[in-house]
């Protein structure tokens, strides 16, 4: 089954982090919006930082979606997303400058948007937690969405209405600055001049400000391709993740539909990205940490820095665990496996099938972090290849072990290899299946029986 097609033909994907964010969902979105329509982020904010490599050329979108370089597609900043103003005027200038269009960028009227007081409460924080820190982006992205929760939170649709945003900010400005002043012996804000920087953010953006899901829903309608592109992952999500270090969102596949305003039944097939390694930026538990050596060459190989912060990212083996935990959550159809070029020098490979807990081995992943920090990892060690995939395009261009690494891993998550990416550029790439234009295999016939078994 290992590379055979996904499960289905599709119009509308989802693509997800199946890991701790930083997978190269980037990258894998900038690859299949040639043949999208509409691109939508539907959560997360400038905590996001998604790098997409093109002739050389570096990109670093925050909260634009990776389809932006693709002119004939829409891109959308959906409902359940965050967002910065500052940030996202910076970075629609950054394209401009390099000559891409951000006339096809829209934004929704449903978003929340990120004000002073919420970077300056996350950083405080943070401070405050000392030993218990979350090791967050500092981009005021959990306090935003707190406030969201609340309801005391501002949306899009507030910045475009001066006189509500002024009612709004200034009880709000004077209630956070209570906890500014009092809790974290900071100094205040000052209403006027947090309201005048807001509307001129609102008046530079008002004419990208769309009802989001109404366009999706029309998009939808036309049967145009649909891609959902996923920021953090799997394991940062706020229900599903290693809670408290977590995000504030929903980075799994379900989030996407809640963020965007689509039902589910819309949904062809979702995409898991992971690394061929593991990597975590931030405080919380990782099992196949590596502090040694090998987990330092793969950092250097990898050039595991944050995009959005630059700290160093935590790098590990594959943790098959963690994979199959993110196909259950996810319901993934296949997955696109990234950064296997990392992995050239090594000798042995090693891969965590299962973990040991309380004497005890355990295959499915513990829902509680503290238990997640006493599991030790249980490795089955592969023999490396040692040569350059770099350059491979097809599957019969990788040396056997970099072929049998990766049916390791479909096997061990029961899912299809889809996508298997050898470099950051678009065409260090294999596609082993299509997954928007490849031909309809259907798991079952209609009448229930099985088609295409091979
Ligand atoms: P995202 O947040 O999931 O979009 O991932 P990031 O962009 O934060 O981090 C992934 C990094 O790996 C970026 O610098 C990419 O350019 C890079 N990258 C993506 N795919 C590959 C790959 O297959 N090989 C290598 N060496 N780098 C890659
Ligand atoms: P992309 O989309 C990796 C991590 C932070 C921290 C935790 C909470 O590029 O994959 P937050 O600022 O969200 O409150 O921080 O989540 N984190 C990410 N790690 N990639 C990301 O995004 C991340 N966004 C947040 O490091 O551990
Ligand atoms: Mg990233």
């Amino acid at each position: 089954m290992n590379f055979s097609a996904c499960k289905k033909s599709l119009a509308n994907v989802i693509v997800i982090g199946a890991q701790w964010g930083d997978e190269g969902k980037g990258k894998i979105t900038d690859l299949l919006s040639r043949s999208a329509d509409v691109v939508v982020r539907s959560q997360g904010g400038v905590n996001a930082g998604h790098t997409v490599v093109v002739k050389n050329r570096t990109f670093k979108l925050h909260l634009i979606p990776s389809g932006i370089l693709y002119p004939q597609t829409e891109c959308i900043i959906g409902s359940g997303t965050v967002i910065d103003p500052q940030v996202l005027l910076e970075e629609m200038s950054q394209l401009e400058a390099l000559n891409v269009s951000t006339e096809n960028l829209f934004i929704s009227q449903t978003a929340h948007v990120t004000m002073p007081y919420h970077r300056l409460i996350d950083q405080a924080a943070e401070e405050r937690r000392g030993k218990r820190k979350i090791g967050t982006t500092g981009r005021g992205i959990g306090p935003t969405y707190a406030d969201k929760s609340e309801r005391t939170g501002i949306r899009v649709v507030d910045l475009l209405n001066p006189d509500d945003l002024q009612e709004k900010l200034e009880w709000t400005i004077n209630y956070k600055n209570v906890i500014l002043e009092k809790l974290y012996n900071l100094p205040p804000l000052l209403p006027k001049s947090v309201i005048d920087e807001y509307l001129q953010y609102a008046e530079r953006l008002r004419p990208y400000v769309i009802d989001s899901s109404l366009r999706i829903y029309q998009a939808v309608k036309k049967k145009k391709n649909i891609l959902f592109e996923g920021a953090q992952g799997t394991l940062l999500d706020l229900d599903h993740g290693t809670y408290p270090y977590v995000t504030s969102s929903n980075p799994i596949a379900g989030g996407s539909c809640v963020g965007a305003g689509v039902g589910p039944t819309i949904i062809d097939r979702v995409i898991g990205v992971a690394k061929a390694y593991t990597t975590r930026v931030g405080e919380g538990p990782f099992p196949t940490e590596l502090h040694g050596e090998i987990g330092k060459l793969l950092g250097d190989r990898g050039a595991e820095f944050g995009t959005t912060t630059g700290r160093p990212r935590r790098c590990g083996w594959f943790d098959g665990i963690i994979g199959r935990y993110a196909v259950r959550i996810n319901g993934l159809d296949c997955l696109a496996i990234t950064k296997l070029d990392v992995l050239d020098e090594l000798e042995e490979i090693q891969v965590c099938t299962a973990y040991e807990l309380n004497g005890q081995l355990c295959y499915d992943f513990p829902s509680n972090a503290s238990e997640l920090a006493r599991c030790k990892p249980i490795y089955k060690t592969l023999p490396g290849w040692q040569k350059s995939t770099t350059e491979c395009r097809s599957l019969d261009d990788l040396p056997k072990p970099a072929l049998d690494y990766l049916k390791f891993l479909a096997e061990l998550m029961e899912v299809p290899i889809a996508i298997v990416s050898l470099g950051a550029s678009r065409d260090q790439t294999i596609i082993v299946e299509d997954p928007i234009h490849g031909p309809k295999r259907a798991l079952l016939d209609a009448d229930g029986t099985p088609v295409n078994e091979n």
